[in-house]
């Protein structure tokens, strides 16, 4: 994907947006659903899995490792190997763009006796990789590489040693990681968080069958996984993904005039700081139909637009709104006064550097917006005029959250490439198009 041209793309002022939509499945819920199918014994059926490239490059790494994945009438079944299962891959796994895929995977090997070499693009390759490494080595991965980025080979072993292990960093990948590879250890692992990360690996892993016990330990977050686990494959039905949905609610957030509801979304609550941070800036924002599915709450949100202020974010919010701080940054474009979001650490080291890229895609639109240390400070109102072109640095979430502050902007806003939203949501234009947005091809 990273070889073909650049497909540069345009956002223009749209009327009022309409319409009630689905937007793909969960990302993270995907990766997980297909790793813990290849490490379970019997079939999982997934419905409504994200067909997009991380998700797909994760299925292709899993049937490298010994799982079969076949795709029937829009079904996803996964025939595991059960855990310790799995085999040499006879090539390298090629995980793209995505830091889930590869971070996992390498939880996902670790208990097994499989030496495999992991590569992804160039993106990728400048990822941080010690802080799962780190970890895993402790358990008993070898490395061969004294590195911290791909390409690296990695060796599982059968023996794998429990840990208990304190994240420096908020990530759920790191999390998931431990558990991934708890599984194969004998006795207890344990993953301590300062704040609660995405919590869909330990939902999954205890509605396939694993013993996973979540405990508060002065103020932080335990969890525990039992080793020498057995998992059996289940029906997983994926629910729409609250980061994709996040673009269509900023969307009628921005543009005067519009109501958009998006059915079927995960709200689970470690996903929706986002639509916190929405509706303390004014605009009115419901969950309606709760209900749950596999483990996991989902319901139609919509979206109505209202005037917008601006609002302070508290860094403990940012992990579970980790990869919307671009598109609330488009929509904090559009509120009277400032927008000051901090705890952003994190996001210099996401597909690109999000906090540089959103601040310098806001300078190209004529908007104010500063970063200091790790805060970002969007001035409000009237500031984004557009007319500029955003540098998307092969990162999908930069791309769709310009084209979206596009659609309320004087004039129109050009980003300089769409082809990573393939990574994440192949049918963004396609779906933004039936709720009334104008974007095309420049
Ligand atoms: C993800 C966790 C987050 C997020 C990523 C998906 C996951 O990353 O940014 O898009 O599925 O576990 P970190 O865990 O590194 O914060």
């Amino acid at each position: 994907m990273s070889q073909s041209p650049p497909r540069p793309f345009h956002a223009h002022r749209s009327g009022p947006l309409a319409g009630v939509i689905r937007v793909p499945g969960d990302k993270s819920i995907s990766h997980r659903a297909l790793m813990l199918g290849a490490l379970a014994t019997g079939v999982t059926r997934i419905t409504g899995l994200l067909e997009a490239e991380d998700v797909l490059n994760t299925a292709r790494v899993i049937e490298l490792l010994g799982a079969r994945v076949a795709r029937r009438e829009g079904v996803f079944e996964v025939a595991g190997r059960g855990v310790g299962g799995l085999t040499r891959p006879s090539g390298p796994l090629d995980f793209g763009n995505s830091g889930t895929g590869c971070r996992l995977t390498m939880g996902v090997i670790a208990g097994h006796d499989v030496e495999a070499r992991l590569v992804g693009d160039a993106s990728l390759s400048r990822r941080p990789m010690r802080r799962v490494l780190t970890p895993l080595r402790q358990m008993g991965l070898g490395v061969a590489e004294d590195r911290e980025t791909l390409p690296l080979t990695i060796r599982g072993t059968s023996s794998l040693v429990p840990i208990e292990y304190a994240t420096p960093v908020p990530s759920a990948q790191v999390k998931s990681a431990i558990l991934f590879a708890g599984l194969g250890a004998s006795g207890e692992t344990t993953v301590i968080e300062r704040e609660p990360t995405r919590d869909h690996t330990e939902r999954m892993l205890r509605y396939f069958g694993a013993e996973v016990k979540t405990a508060e330990r002065d103020g932080r977050n335990a969890v525990t996984v039992t080793g020498d686990a057995e998992l059996e494959g289940k029906p997983v039905a994926v629910p729409g993904d609250p980061s994709s949905a996040a673009f269509l609610a900023a969307a009628a957030a921005i543009v005067p005039g519009s109501e958009v509801t998006i059915a079927g979304v995960l709200v689970n609550e470690t996903r929706t700081g986002f639509y916190t941070t929405l509706k303390e800036m004014g605009a009115d924002v419901t969950f309606a139909n709760p209900r749950e599915e596999n483990g996991e709450p989902i319901a139609d949100i919509r979206v109505r637009h209202r005037p917008l202020t601006g609002v302070v974010v508290p860094a403990g919010r940012a992990p579970s709104m980790i990869d919307e701080y671009p598109v609330l940054s488009a929509v904090a474009a559009f509120a009277s006064g400032e927008t000051r979001m901090e705890g952003l650490a994190e996001l210099k080291v996401k597909e690109s550097d999000r906090l540089a890229a959103t601040a310098a895609g806001l300078a190209a639109q004529g908007g104010l917006a500063k970063v200091d240390g790790d805060t970002l400070i969007v001035a409000g109102n009237t500031t984004a005029r557009g007319g500029g072109t955003v540098v998307t640095h092969m990162d999908h979430r930069i791309a769709m959250a310009f084209l979206i502050l596009g659609l309320g902007a004087d004039r129109p806003v050009a980003v300089d490439d769409i082809t990573f939203v393939a990574t994440s949501f192949p049918a963004f234009t396609a779906l933004m198009g039936t709720v009334g947005a104008r974007l095309e091809a420049r």
